[in-house]
C-alpha cells in the first residue's frame, strides 16, 4: 500500500482553480472589453460583467498567492485565512455588485475582507523568500508592516477619523511595505547568489527532491531542537487498520505510520516506489511473482509499476515511506482508497 495525498494535494487543487477561474475571468474581461470598444460603448450590464469577472479575476490572484504558501508549507495558518478572506471578498462583491446591495456597512465588510485577504496574499509571497541568516529579520519586519499598514486602513474603513494624520501614516506604512516587499526577493536572490555562484537564483516553487538544485546555504538557526517523533506512542492514535497516519513529511515525500490486519487490495503505484518497514509484527507481501515475508525491524522497497498486495495475519505495525502525493491503494480504487490522511 502507499497512502495518500498529503497537504500538498489540497493546495495544488486550490491552485489549479484559482487559475482556472483567472484564465476564465480574464477572457471574459478582455472580451467584453474588446466588445466595447468595437461597440463605442458600454451597456450598463457590461459594466456590470466586467467589474464581475474583474472582481473574480482579482480574487483567484490573491487565492493563488495563498495557495502557492500553502503549497510549501510555509506560513500555512495565515496562507489559508488569507484564502477564505480571498473568496469571502469575491463572494460578497458579486453580492453588491448583482442584487446592488447598497448598505456603508456591506461595503464596509467586504473592504476589510480585501484589506486581509490582500495582506495575507503579499505576505503569503514574501513569506516563500529564502534569506540567509543575517536577513532573517526581513520576515518579521515584512509581517509588522503589513500588519501596521493593514492595521491603519481598517481603522480609517470603520472610525473614519478625520484629519490628515491617518492618511499620512497610510502612506508611510505603505511605502515601508513596499520597499520591504521590493527588498525580499532581492535579498533572496542575493543569498542565492552568495551561497552557490553561478546558480540562477529562482523562486523554488516545489518541495520535490529532484528540483532542487543542490546548494549550500547558511546554517539555519532553530529556536529549539527539531521535535522528536516518538513513532510507538503515536500508534496509540491510530485506531483503524489500513489507515495510514502521516507522522512527518520532507523533501516531497512523507512518512507514514499504519496499523494492518487481513488482507488489502492488490495494486501497483505507476509513478512511485514504496518503502515499507515493519516496527512490530509480521507483514506479508504478494507479488504476482512470489511473496515475501518482514519480520519486525525488516523492510522492503515495491518499485514503481509492480502490483503487489499487502497481508498480516495478526496486527502489525508499520512505516510507510514514500512521495506525498503516492495514493494508498495505488490504481485500484476500493473501499481502501483514502484521499485525506491524518496527520498524527
Ligand atoms: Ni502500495
Amino acid at each position: 500500500m502507499g497512502p495518500m495525498m498529503n497537504s500538498s494535494a489540497e493546495p495544488l487543487r486550490v491552485r489549479k482553480t484559482a487559475l482556472k477561474v483567472l484564465m476564465g475571468s480574464l477572457v471574459i474581461s478582455g472580451l467584453l472589453g474588446i466588445g466595447a470598444l468595437l461597440a463605442g460603448e458600454f451597456s450598463e450590464l457590461q459594466v456590470k460583467v466586467l467589474l464581475s469577472s474583474l472582481t473574480v479575476s482579482g480574487g483567484s490572484i490573491l487565492a493563488l498567492a495563498c495557495a502557492a504558501a500553502l503549497e510549501r508549507g510555509r506560513f500555512s495558518e495565515p496562507a489559508r485565512v488569507g484564502l477564505g478572506l480571498a473568496i469571502l471578498a469575491t463572494v460578497l462583491m458579486l453580492l453588491a455588485l448583482w442584487p446592488e446591495i447598497d448598505n456603508q456597512y456591506f461595503w464596509k465588510v467586504i473592504g476589510s475582507a480585501v484589506v486581509g485577504a490582500v495582506a495575507l496574499a503579499l505576505l503569503s509571497l514574501l513569506e516563500l523568500a529564502t534569506v540567509a541568516g543575517r536577513f532573517a529579520r526581513i520576515t518579521i519586519a515584512n509581517r509588522v508592516a503589513s500588519a501596521v499598514l493593514a492595521g491603519l486602513i481598517l481603522l480609517l474603513i470603520w472610525f473614519e477619523p478625520s484629519g490628515d494624520g491617518m492618511f499620512r501614516a497610510i502612506a508611510i506604512a505603505s511605502i515601508v511595505v513596499t520597499v520591504l516587499a521590493v527588498a525580499t526577493p532581492v535579498l533572496h536572490y542575493v543569498s542565492r547568489l552568495e551561497a552557490n555562484p553561478g546558480v540562477p537564483a529562482t523562486l523554488p516553487s516545489n518541495r520535490g527532491l529532484g528540483e532542487r538544485p543542490p546548494t549550500k546555504t547558511e546554517p539555519v538557526s532553530l529556536a529549539q531542537p527539531p521535535p522528536v517523533l516518538h513513532l510507538r506512542s503515536k500508534f496509540a492514535q491510530i485506531h483503524e487498520h489500513w489507515k495510514p497516519h502521516i507522522v512527518a513529511e520532507l523533501n516531497g515525500q512523507s512518512v507514514r505510520l499504519a496499523r494492518v490486519l487481513g488482507t488489502f487490495d492488490w495494486h501497483k503505484h505507476d509513478q512511485e516506489d514504496e518503502f515499507f518497514l515493519v516496527l512490530e509484527g509480521t507483514l506479508t507481501v504478494e507479488f504476482r511473482s512470489g511473496q515475501v515475508t518482514l519480520q519486525t525491524g525488516d523492510a522492503l522497497v515495491v518499485p514503481r509499476g509492480v502490483e503487489h498486495r499487502p497481508s498480516a495475519e495478526t496486527e502489525a505495525r508499520i512505516l510507510l515511506f514514500e512521495p506525498s502525493t503516492t495514493l494508498n491503494t495505488g490504481d485500484a480504487e476500493s473501499e481502501f482508497t483514502l484521499r485525506e490522511l491524518p496527520r498524527i
